[in-house]
């Protein structure tokens, strides 16, 4: 947003789109920008109407759409407001209509992008398509363009800032959210929940306040349950918790300023180092270049200032949000990413999972003679985590298979069967060749995929997308537990029929609430785990990850995690299978690492690391808090891990080896984030 500065077009242009080009590092699908366009909005206003220019793609291919509509690119404006997006599909394929900014109708009266997912977008479009409304996009997003509408046309003199308050005050879910009308010219509402948000102030003079006053207003709404679709406001609370004037930025209107508002300080930096933060439920105006926050429900924690920061990050840190490496911001995202996994589909009240790409399909998954899962590298560990689940809740038989091998075997596939295909980022050629081949075959075909609109989504008849957000490393972290934890669901909700399973599902739902917090416990001892690496593992040619039961996939994903990105090598081994070759290799100078997280197989996991010290071999040992039945004095280190239901255990357990794949990488001197020879994705087979 500019204000008192002249622009032209082709600088608007150029700002917006080289802002896109500094978030294509997250990863993208799609693009578009909405500014002011040639013509008038209707022949009785002189306010321009919206121009929208949107593009599956890359931000270059959006540029090149702008330039062959030919706007006048040297048109100047003294103010001016626009936005602009890149979107990773979460609702709704990757196609121009899906593009952000999303419009409210066919004039494009208020256009939004958004970040984020609104949980109940099905129940406000069945509400607004009641009203008239027609949609045009399969997106979440959409729904929020129209209800500023809708408001809108309940009640013209509405500031801009109330008429965003009665939109989100029926938002559910998260959102960093920019809204801009032709209602409202030169204005711009920037609000967020959960997604992040900040606003650069760029100014030749001296900023008159160097904080913006947050305004809480005597009409503050408080939440109210859900009264179907459209919630009712309560009766208004007249109590004020403070009433105040908010302090713009920046009072004096003469004077040149503008704002650059983004989800991430990359692509405001080169503009300008002075930001401010919006907290949650902050409602952002900005009109006539001022700048007002005013709060969307009170809540009691709110700080009552937003002072302005001065960056003093490089830009190529604030992209890894101050994480060295994707990697290892991935690794550290996951209390975030399991539960963007889990939000919407469980209800941890009532204990129950709803996948909603899954539920038509629920009689055929529930008759199949067989569940067939099918994947590579990470992705196939992951089905191997989640198998004893699904075959002790499902009672059918469930065959983990490597997609290389399952083609080159060509086994039998019938028609009763449910093949599962699990994938990152659904393009893997050998997992979309075995889909092609199970489809040939008449089996049903479900997907597991983080990339929304991928080849593997589109192919299969039905699938859970697992929104674990853009994975950047090609080492596979965040991804992992997410598949894991769709993987759970899907076995939740085949399996919901069945009477007898109710207590051992509510066990696991109550375990899957407390998995994000538990990540995050285990990533709160990064020091001691950097610590073991340095000690105990840098520098070797070889070692082994042991681990058995619900364990034997965390010893097969951790192993592929050290050896990935270290180049040590390293075996993962099913303890029982220690006595049949692999302890030949044990010996004092063969560093172990042993899964002895407390479950039903404790024992044997004993005997089988007691196998190993009695040959001198001394493990480091990732075990349960409070472990007793270890002897320490035969170790050379022990991870506590907080316990869980055994079957999530893994979730918790694997935390320790990605951070050790990391750390071993590092201090060999390699880019985690790049290993040599490998890719993110592997298309050829
Ligand atoms: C490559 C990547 C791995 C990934 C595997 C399967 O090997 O480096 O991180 O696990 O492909 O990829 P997908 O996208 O199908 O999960």
């Amino acid at each position: 947003a500019n204000y008192n500065v002249d622009r032209s077009r082709g600088q608007i242009i150029d700002t917006l789109v080289e802002g896109l080009t500094k978030l294509e590092y997250r990863g993208y699908d799609s693009a578009g920008i909405g500014i002011d366009g040639e013509n008038d909005f209707d022949e009785n206003s002189p306010v321009r109407e919206i121009a929208l220019y949107r593009q599956v793609g890359k931000v270059s291919k959006l540029k090149e759409e702008i330039i062959n509509h030919h706007p006048d690119i040297s048109e100047m404006f003294h103010n001016h407001v626009g936005i602009a997006h890149t979107r990773w599909a979460t609702h709704g394929g990757v196609t121009q209509a899906n593009c952000h900014p999303q419009p409210s109708d066919d004039n494009n009266e208020f256009i939004v992008v958004h970040n984020g997912i609104i949980t109940n977008y099905r129940e406000l479009k069945t509400f607004l398509k009641g009203e008239g409304f027609t949609f045009r996009s399969d997106t979440d997003t959409e729904v929020i363009a129209k209800l500023f509408k809708y408001y809108y046309d309940k009640d013209q003199d509405l500031e801009f800032y109330q008429l965003a308050k009665e939109v989100l005050y029926q938002l559910q879910g998260s959102y960093g959210l920019l809204i801009k009308s032709v209602r409202y010219p030169n204005e711009m509402i920037a609000t967020r929940k959960g997604s992040p948000l900040l606003i650069g102030v760029k100014t030749e003079q001296k900023l008159k306040v160097d904080f913006v006053d947050v305004e809480f207003i005597n009409d503050d709404v408080k939440d109210s349950s859900s009264n179907g679709a459209i919630r009712t406001h309560p009766p208004k609370n007249t109590m004020a918790i403070r009433k105040s004037e908010s302090r713009a930025i920046l009072p004096d209107f003469s004077k040149p300023i503008e704002f650059f508002v983004s989800s991430d300080a990359s692509a405001v930096v080169e503009h300008t180092k002075k930001v401010l933060f919006l907290e949650d439920d902050d409602i952002a105006h900005i009109d006539n270049g001022e700048l007002h926050i005013h709060r969307a429900r009170r809540s009691a924690s709110t700080s009552t200032t937003r002072p302005v920061h001065t960056l003093e990050m490089q830009l190529a840190e604030i992209m890894k949000g101050g994480f060295d490496h994707f990697m290892l911001k991935e690794i550290f995202e996951q209390p975030d990413s399991t539960f963007n996994t889990m939000r919407g589909r469980i209800n941890f009240n009532k204990k129950t999972v709803t996948l909603g790409g899954v539920k038509d399909y629920l009689i055929t998954i529930r008759h199949s003679r067989r569940y067939l899962m099918v994947a590579c590298g990470t992705s196939y560990h992951s089905c191997m985590a989640v198998r004893p689940l699904f075959e002790e809740l499902t009672g059918i038989p469930v065959t983990v298979e490597l997609a290389s091998d399952f083609l080159d075997r060509a086994p039998p596939v019938f028609r009763d069967d449910t093949c599962l295909f699990v994938s990152q980022s659904g393009e893997t050629a050998d997992s979309m060749q075995a889909l092609r081949y199970c489809k040939s075959a008449g089996a049903l075909n479900l997907g597991i995929v983080n990339t929304v609109g991928s080849s593997i989504s589109r192919e299969t008849d039905c699938g859970v997308h697992i929104n674990a957000g853009p994975e950047i490393g090609v080492a596979s972290t965040k991804a992992y537990t997410s598949q894991f934890i769709a993987l759970v669901m899907l076995a939740l909700q085949i399996s919901s029929n069945v009477i007898d399973n109710r207590a051992r599902a509510e066990e696991i739902i109550n375990g899957l609430k407390d998995i994000p917090a538990m990540i995050g416990k285990v990533l709160s001892k990064k020091a001691h785990i950097k610590e073991i690496c340095h000690e105990y593992l840098t520098g070797k040619e070889s070692m082994l990850v042991i681990g058995r039961g619900y364990q034997y996939a965390s010893a097969l994903e951790g192993a592929l995690k050290i050896k990935e990105i270290s180049y040590i090598h390293a075996e993962g081994v099913q303890a029982g299978e220690l006595k049949h070759g692999v302890l030949a290799l044990v010996d004092e100078n063969m560093p172990i690492i042993a899964f002895a997280t407390r479950d039903s197989l404790s024992p044997k996991v004993n005997s089988a690391i007691q196998q190993v010290t009695a040959r001198d071999g001394r493990p480091v040992i990732i075990c349960s808090e409070g472990e007793k039945m270890i002897d320490k004095s035969k170790t050379s280190a022990i991870i506590e891990v907080p316990t869980t239901v055994d079957c999530l255990q893994g979730l918790v357990n694997i935390i320790p080896l990605q951070m050790m794949g990391y750390y071993l990488s590092v201090e060999a001197g390699n880019n985690p984030d790049r290993p040599r020879n490998l890719a993110k994705s592997v298309t050829v087979e």
